[in-house]
């Protein structure tokens, strides 16, 4: 088996190649003066089992055109098997057409990566599809944070109430509070573009010195975790956390969210100095499986 990190996840494919005592080699990924992409193999693919490993930001289109290339180029090269690993798959959310005349993108994202045997992914954002066999004929594997989120919450902040900031995030702050032994509030959001979401905290609940941990998919511009927030603040709740599997962070989601005295914390399936859960040893254990 060799691995290969590409550009989003050059270091965590190195820790997955090291967990699953697997040869690892970079792709040299070149760009022309004119943008076209440039790819070159550093290690011979012939007869191996190859796993590409890169995740959805940042430059979605990039990593999209890119893991199609490079798939093709190590088929045409006389590989035995690739793997693609995107441990954050992008263009997840896009899967409905929301404005008439909307592209699907999702459904054509899939389309371009069936060219590989398989494809892994972690906590993919899975809301109107149900599985992902309704976004790929290629053979998939699912694997969760969950477990790995919830060990770390355990950890750090025990008694923690755990929040979905909205009906979507059911999927992780149940089975994480679950893990815990918990129930876990979850909340109603109504998204009204990309930037402005309206949340409303539960009244009914006990906030008022306790510490919270809000998690959810993905943290973007952080908006549906600053809604909440802001209300929590006013319910004099002790300690906010806010933990995601995928840090994608774009307009200084960030910042926003420290400014109000929350901490950030992610998983390092996008690579980020607030990456604090590695699922590194999780992606190598369902490699063979
Ligand atoms: C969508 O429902 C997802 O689960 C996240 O809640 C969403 O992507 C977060 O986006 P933002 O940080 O931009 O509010």
């Amino acid at each position: 088996m060799l691995i290969i990190g590409m550009q989003n996840s050059v270091k965590l494919a190195k820790s997955i190649a090291k967990h699953a005592k697997a040869q690892f080699s970079e792709l040299n990924s070149k760009h022309f003066p004119d943008g076209e992409s440039n790819l070159r193999f550093m290690k011979n693919v012939k007869g191996q089992h190859v796993v590409l490993v890169n995740s959805f930001h940042p430059n979605p289109n990039n990593t999209l055109i890119e893991l199609v290339f490079a798939t093709r180029t190590a088929k045409d090269l006389g590989a035995k098997k690739v793997t693609i690993i995107a441990p954050y798959l992008g263009y997840m959310r896009q899967d409905k057409a929301f404005h008439p005349n909307e592209c699907v993108s999702s459904k054509y994202m899939g389309e371009l990566l069936n060219c590989a045997d398989k494809l892994i992914t972690i906590d993919p954002h899975l809301h109107r599809y149900k599985n992902l066999s309704q976004v790929f004929k290629t053979k998939t594997k699912r694997l969760s944070a969950n477990a790995l989120i919830a060990e770390h919450i355990n950890k750090r902040h025990k008694k923690a109430i755990i929040v979905g900031p909205d009906g979507e995030s059911y999927q992780w702050a149940e089975h994480i509070a679950e893990k815990l032994h918990h129930h876990a509030v979850v909340l109603r959001k109504k998204r009204y573009n990309s930037t402005t979401v309206r949340i409303k905290v539960k009244e009914e609940v006990d906030w008022k010195n306790k510490d919270v941990v809000l998690v959810d998919d993905i943290i973007s511009t952080g908006h549906t975790m600053i809604e909440p927030i802001k209300q929590l603040k006013q319910k004099k709740v002790r300690n906010i956390y806010c933990i995601a599997v995928h840090g994608v962070f774009v307009l200084d989601a960030v910042k926003r969210l420290e400014k109000l005295g929350a901490k950030v914390i992610c998983t390092n399936t996008i690579e980020r100095k607030e990456s604090k859960i590695d699922v590194s040893e999780l992606v190598a254990e369902n490699l063979q499986k």
